[in-house]
């Protein structure tokens, strides 16, 4: 098929690699020239595992092009509006003005029967809205199909997703054919795009519009609930003395509960997880439903409090005082295998530290050329082993594999205090213990604690 995917960020650039890799035709669009240029030569304009690849692929077939003309997209028979959703400056809501620009731009090149299909994340009743913006096209046909991908395993997660999910007009009754349960419309469209998911069994569900864009939410808004309720239990075994890696891992291999997403630790950052609960919750308030709106609050205040907690524990293992103590803070992205710092828990607490007189230094292995800019407070360092040197409390705050490996002898050699506060849960405490280090977790024993005090 000929696809146009519009917007070509951490999601679009994926969507239309993806896309090609199936054996369609795409055209991927962006206003912006730089990403559009790096694109068309097979070149990630960001970190993502296995995308570089894919590129080279889709350009080598001749399938994949890039183009900031949206009459580049005229051809298409299918069109994916794949722009951010970012969250209002102003208030929780989610803010449209990309997506209500990429449609009114889209809409002069659509060529009669197209097919529109929404991917961003958009709180419930976009569509309604943007079918009036496609009202002077009554040929062209809106549907909703919401990416449940992750930056880090987005190759992966679009390659191989755990199921596809199609709004349109009508729900599933106006889907399909009564007599012989073909699909029609949308339906057939998204059907012939994911033709080889499809074979390969990838479970496809069809509903209303709404029902699908409230499936995205409360599938994020589940997630992060999951994320808060084990941080603040982690909260309760720091007052209790246990073991909130123990609990969670007892916990997860309940197959009710599972084990992911049950990771106590600093909490979750990124474009997504944070956005996506509070415009969930404005849309609660918007729709009369409290209990979903204080909800979303309570879940966003606990992850926000794990920031203040790890701010504090470093205070206490620094003495009472940050001033001019040298902390090294391993991590600036907001997970690790991503360069996205955009609301990095990492990068809030190194600048939170920061601003009351600690000298920071922060590594990380692909973040720091993004991260410097914005950060005048902060040193960066791209070597770990320069970012140690003298450093009189480390802090690991993204858990890449470089980190978790670390080998707690040589960083015992680089530092001036052997303390270390493991915000991810992650080390080996028993390990590092065993070369002098001070070890301290979020959740962990209490035990581990005395042994940090003990380094002061
Ligand atoms: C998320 C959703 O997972 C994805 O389905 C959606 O399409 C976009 O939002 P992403 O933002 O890439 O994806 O991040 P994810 O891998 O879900 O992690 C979110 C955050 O939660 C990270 O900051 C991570 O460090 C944190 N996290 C995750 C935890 O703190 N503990 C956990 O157990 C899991």
């Amino acid at each position: 098929m000929r696809i146009s995917v519009i917007g070509c960020g951490y999601l679009g650039a994926v969507h239309a690699a993806t896309l090609a890799a199936m054996g369609h035709e795409v055209v991927g669009i962006d206003v912006d020239p730089g990403k559009v240029q790096h694109l068309a030569q097979g070149v990630a304009p960001f970190h993502e595992p296995g995308l570089d690849e894919l590129l080279q692929d889709g350009h080598a077939t001749g399938r994949l092009t890039f183009a900031t003309n949206p009459e580049a997209a005229r051809d298409a028979q299918v069109h994916f509006l794949c722009v951010g959703t970012p969250q209002d400056k102003t208030s929780d809501r989610a803010d449209l003005t990309f997506l209500i620009s990429a449609l009114e731009t889209l809409l002069p090149h659509l060529a009669a029967g197209a097919v529109v299909v929404g991917k961003s994340t958009v709180p419930v009743g976009t569509v309604d809205m943007l079918r009036g913006i496609l009202a002077p096209r009554p040929d062209v046909l809106l549907g909703w199909n919401p990416e449940f991908l992750r930056q880090g395993t987005a190759v992966k997660d679009s390659l191989v997703p755990d199921r596809l999910v199609y709004g349109v007009e009508g729900g599933r009754p106006a889907a399909f054919n009564a007599a012989t349960g073909a699909p029609l419309g949308v339906a057939a469209a998204l059907d012939a795009v994911y033709e080889p998911l499809l074979a390969a069994g990838i479970p496809r569900l069809v509903c209303s519009f709404a029902t699908a864009e409230l499936i995205k939410s409360a599938a994020n808004a589940y997630l992060a609930t999951k994320i808060s309720f084990i941080n603040a239990v982690a909260g309760l075994c720091d007052a209790a003395g246990a073991d909130v890696t123990e609990l969670s891992e007892a916990m997860g291999l309940d197959p009710r509960i599972g084990s992911r997403y049950l990771h106590a630790g600093l909490g979750f950052g990124g474009g997504c997880l944070p956005k996506d609960i509070r415009s969930f919750s404005a849309q609660a308030a918007t729709l009369g439903v409290p209990a979903v709106q204080d909800w979303m609050r309570l879940v966003d205040g606990v992850n926000l409090g794990q920031r203040e907690r790890t701010v504090s524990l470093a205070t206490e293992l620094c003495g009472g005082s940050l001033a001019g103590r040298a902390i090294t803070v391993l991590g600036a992205s907001f997970k690790p295998d991503t360069d996205d710092i955009r609301d990095s828990p990492a990068l809030d607490v190194a600048d939170r530290l920061a601003a009351v007189g600690a000298h920071v230094t922060v590594t990380d292995p692909k973040a720091v050329n993004l991260a410097w800019r914005r950060y005048p407070r902060l040193r960066f360092e791209a070597s770990i082993g320069k970012a140690l040197q003298g450093a009189e409390l480390v802090l690991l705050l993204t858990e890449w594999d470089e980190y978790r490996q670390l080998c707690p002898a040589v960083a015992g050699q680089q530092v001036r205090r052997r303390v270390v506060l493991d915000a991810r849960n992650v080390l080996d405490a028993a390990a590092w213990q065993e070369e002098g280090w001070a070890v301290r977790g979020l959740g962990t024993p209490a035990g581990v604690l005395k042994a940090a005090a003990a380094a002061r």
